[in-house]
């Protein structure tokens, strides 16, 4: 057996904002959501979730105590970090019980530092057979009441354990890389929200499609007909739909039917949980093989894109009892038990501060087992269970 994903996990916050409510306070046509921008709903965190709650709870999904004692390296990719100095990673390890003799570290390169992780996770593997490690993606994505990409916000984390006994799918060598040190999406450090070019930030995506896609096939020896479907990372499904119609360009009719077919799929719960950052590709993913039909090797593109900006192409290959390994009703559960919130209950929760300086006994109204951020108690972050 090669590399590659043995367990996912998954979390998003417990309120939802409908995009058609949106809509009517913005004074804009629920379509332009629907339609133009490709989005339902999104998840809102009411401020007890952050980064490190939120990738606990992820990775709470599938932990077992035999999991525990195989863990050997622990990544978490953010860009709404908690700490300048101090990794993410570190609250996560200790919230999760897992051993002290494992290395730890937070990545960042905007939505590309899950992608970041699995790469460093794959070659770990590779020189510790015997092991596992765990890598996150997990984020909140906001952009500011009334301003063109609120629509296209969202909170979650996605948590992969990476191993040589891999149930879900199975790495292929080789990818193809680009990057460009461009302006299209950044936070400055006195910033609460990204300073973004959204027209020139969707232009630089699929001009990085374009060019990783069609290195990686020249690379490997592949053609578009050898991929059954293409995960995207989805900051709206509009992005990633424009970017499946550059694969489908000049391809048979049945190509271009399967791989339109498995991008609906791999953007159903983008569309109802809006962007996640880091964890947004690896969502189309879970979306993908919980909504799909596959057989057994069938080729996964991945398309990674982190704005500033990096981007890369990689593939997989399905393993045989990848259904068995879907925690299906979890998730659902998950996006399911949100609470609907009106535009003010949504505006309100949207101003409150991220880093709240007073300790906070119990702030979530989460179902118990879950994880929340309770405030700081001397100037150090407290996450507590329910
Ligand atoms: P906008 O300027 O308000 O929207 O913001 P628009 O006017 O361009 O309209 C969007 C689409 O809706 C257009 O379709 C319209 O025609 C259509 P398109 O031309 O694109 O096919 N439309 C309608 N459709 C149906 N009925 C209607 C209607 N009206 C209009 N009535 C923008 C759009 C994406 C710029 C904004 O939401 C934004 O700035 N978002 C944030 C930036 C972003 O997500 N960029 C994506 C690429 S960068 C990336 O992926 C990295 C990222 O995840 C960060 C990271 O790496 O960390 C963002």
């Amino acid at each position: 057996m090669g590399i590659g994903i043995e367990k996912i996990g998954f979390y998003t916050p417990n309120k939802v904002l409908y995009l058609e409510d949106l809509a009517q306070a913005r004074h804009v046509d629920p379509n332009k959501f629907r339609v133009g921008i490709g989005q339902d709903e999104m998840s809102v965190s009411d401020g007890s979730q952050d980064c490190v709650s939120m990738a606990i709870n992820a990775t709470l999904d599938y932990l077992s105590d035999a999991d525990r004692a195989k863990v050997g390296l622990l990544i978490l990719g953010t860009e709404s970090g908690v700490d300048q100095s101090k990794s993410a990673s570190l609250f996560v390890k200790s919230a999760l019980k897992l051993p002290n003799n494992l290395r730890t570290f937070e990545v960042k390169e905007a939505c590309f530092g899950l992608t970041a992780g699995v790469a460093i996770a794959h070659d770990y593997i590779q020189t510790h057979p015997e092991k596992t490690a765990i890598v996150i993606g997990s984020d909140l994505a906001r952009y500011g009441l009334k301003t063109p990409g609120e629509p296209t916000q969202g909170a979650g984390s996605i948590s992969l354990m990476i191993s040589n006994h891999p149930r879900l799918i199975q790495f292929e060598p080789g990818h193809a890389s680009y990057s460009e040190d461009i302006d299209d999406f950044w936070r400055p450090d006195d910033q609460l929200f990204p300073l973004v070019s959204g027209k020139y930030s969707t232009e630089s995506y699929l001009k990085f499609f374009k060019k990783t896609f069609q290195a990686y096939k020249d690379s490997c020896g592949l053609n578009t007909s050898d991929f059954k479907a293409i995960c995207y990372h989805l900051p709206f499904t509009k992005m990633g739909f424009k970017a499946n119609e550059i694969a489908c360009d000049h391809q048979p009719a049945a190509i271009q039917e399967r791989l339109r077919t498995n991008f609906t799929l791999s953007a159903k719960y983008t569309r109802r949980v809006g962007n996640i950052y880091t964890g947004s590709l690896w969502l189309s993913f879970l979306s993908l093989v919980k909504n799909g039909t596959f057989e057994l090797d069938d080729r996964i593109g991945f398309f990674s894109y982190g704005s500033g900006a990096v981007a890369e192409f990689f593939s997989a290959k399905v393993c045989p009892d990848y259904q068995n390994a879907l925690l299906t009703s979890k998730h659902l559960a998950k996006l399911m038990n949100r609470q609907r919130l009106t535009v003010p209950e949504y505006e309100r929760l949207f101003n409150l501060p991220l880093m709240s300086s007073k300790e906070m006994s119990l702030t979530s109204d989460e179902a118990s087992g879950f994880w929340y951020f309770a405030g700081c108690h001397q100037q150090i972050r407290q996450y507590r269970q329910i």
